[in-house]
């Protein structure tokens, strides 16, 4: 769990970064329509949730460094005995203030008719620029309201600045609490992964398998998944972002699992990809291997110092070298790493930063160039092969073939350590396990 204490942690630390003179905003997620009066489930903008703690919709933070009268404002609902009924909780002024930390609430209505005085005078204003458009037109429009009253000594501010770039370098370094919440959802993405992976039966439907991971997340109170699970069988593996997960799992192919829970707005992104019979055939265990080795060098390279960039290449060079042993590739390893010649089997890059949004934020260069991993941040590691059905220009055996391996990895003072180590991983350790089951 996060404490009020560190929130209120964050918010000074933004603070203390802001310039003198400036003012910053940021606005709650919208509650989006799924159909007529019916909305989805609600989750708050990471950011919002980042700085607050805060998870209600029609809610704006406002962040004004020595102001006098509180530097953490906070527009939010009214209490409302009837909403309370129907929709049940939510915080109220006296909420927003008593458990949120806030040193002064301000209905939500007030917000636009407020906002001119809080600008006033203000040399600078931080806020996502251009993420948010209700926003962004109260922003102009009350620095036109100021505009216009400039005779009454009104001074509306000149310089407007992207929040997203100290807030997200905040968020890419996650404290023992973060971690701690990251591991929660790991772990019970674990159990979901090897609830599928026992229970997986040629003839089964794909949805019926991401029914087990949700089932399995649930019941430990992982309502939320990260993402829509991608549970594909066969060839389906070679989309990279199949969700329809609608068809029936054929004996003999394999079944790619990206699936993760959330726990406390963070996220989890695994990936396993095994033998819907629990035996892998030769050329599907030669390319899962294959997949493996590359994702083991690139963990390898998970340390202070070493650059972002250095886990994608150690994975490609292992990939190319192997794709030119199997044949699928030929030439010289230097020049087909250089061509991209393996980009039609491997087309994605090996990780991204993982947090409270499963893509999370945080820059991957600093001044033109990648940048160094440092305690704290954590990545996934994720290379793939995936063989099109219709690629013409390789060995039948390889077509249709789809594998993705990917875990969760923190950067330690010392190196690495791989959060979802213990999901089983080697084709060993799949086939012994699914052995189990059945
Ligand atoms: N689950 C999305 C990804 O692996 O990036
Ligand atoms: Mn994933
Ligand atoms: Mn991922």
């Amino acid at each position: 769990m996060i404490t009020p204490g560190e929130f209120k942690q964050r918010r000074k630390h933004l603070m203390r970064h802001m310039k003198k003179n400036s003012i910053a905003l940021l606005a709650s997620a919208p509650a989006v329509t799924r159909n007529r009066d019916v909305e989805y489930p609600y989750r708050q903008n990471s950011d919002f949730h980042y700085l607050t703690g805060f998870d209600e919709p029609e809610s704006v933070a406002v962040f004004a460094p020595g102001r006098k009268k509180g530097e953490f404002i906070l527009f939010c609902r009214k209490f409302d005995e009837t909403k309370a009924v129907w929709t049940g909780k939510h915080a109220g002024l006296e909420g927003a203030k008593g458990h949120y930390g806030a040193d002064e609430a301000i209905p939500i209505e007030d917000f636009a008719e407020t906002l001119p005085t809080l600008l006033d005078g203000k040399s600078m204003v931080v806020y996502p620029i251009g993420m948010d458009t209700e926003l962004d037109r109260q922003v102009m429009t009350a620095v036109n309201t100021l505009r216009r009253k400039a005779r009454t000594g009104a001074k509306p501010p000149e310089e407007f600045i992207a929040l997203d770039r100290m807030l997200h370098e905040m968020r890419l370094f996650k404290s023992a609490d973060e971690i701690s919440l990251m591991r929660k959802a790991v772990d019970v993405s674990i159990q979901a992964h090897k609830r599928a992976m026992a229970i997986c039966r040629p003839g089964l439907y794909e949805y019926q398998i991401e029914a087990e991971i949700a089932h399995e997340c649930m019941r430990h109170g992982l309502r939320n998944a990260a993402y829509p699970a991608i549970v594909a069988g066969g060839h389906n593996a070679c989309v990279l972002h199949y969700t329809e997960n609608t068809a029936q799992l054929r004996d003999g192919d394999l079944l790619l699992i990206d699936a993760g829970a959330e726990c406390g707005n963070y996220a989890a992104d695994i990936t396993r990809t095994f033998p819907v019979n629990g035996r892998y055939s030769e050329p599907q265990r030669q390319l899962y291997d294959l997949v493996l080795d590359a994702q083991l060098a690139a963990i390898a390279k998970i340390k202070p110092g070493n650059s972002w960039i250095e886990p994608h290449e150690a994975a490609v060079r292992v990939l190319v070298r192997g794709l030119v042993s199997l044949g699928l590739l030929e030439g010289r390893i230097s020049k087909l790493i250089k061509d991209e010649a393996y980009k039609p089997f491997f087309m994605h890059r090996t990780g991204h930063w993982l947090g409270m949004d499963v893509h999370d934020v945080g820059d991957y260069k600093l001044n033109e160039k990648w940048r160094l991993l440092e305690p704290g941040m954590v990545l996934t590691v994720e290379p793939g092969l995936y063989v099109s059905p219709s690629c013409m220009e390789v060995d039948s055996k390889w077509r249709g073939i789809g594998i993705r391996i990917e875990d969760d990895v923190l950067v330690t003072e010392k190196g690495n350590d791989v959060l979802s180590a213990a999901m089983p991983k080697t084709v060993d350790e799949i086939e012994t396990f699914m052995g189990a089951s059945r």
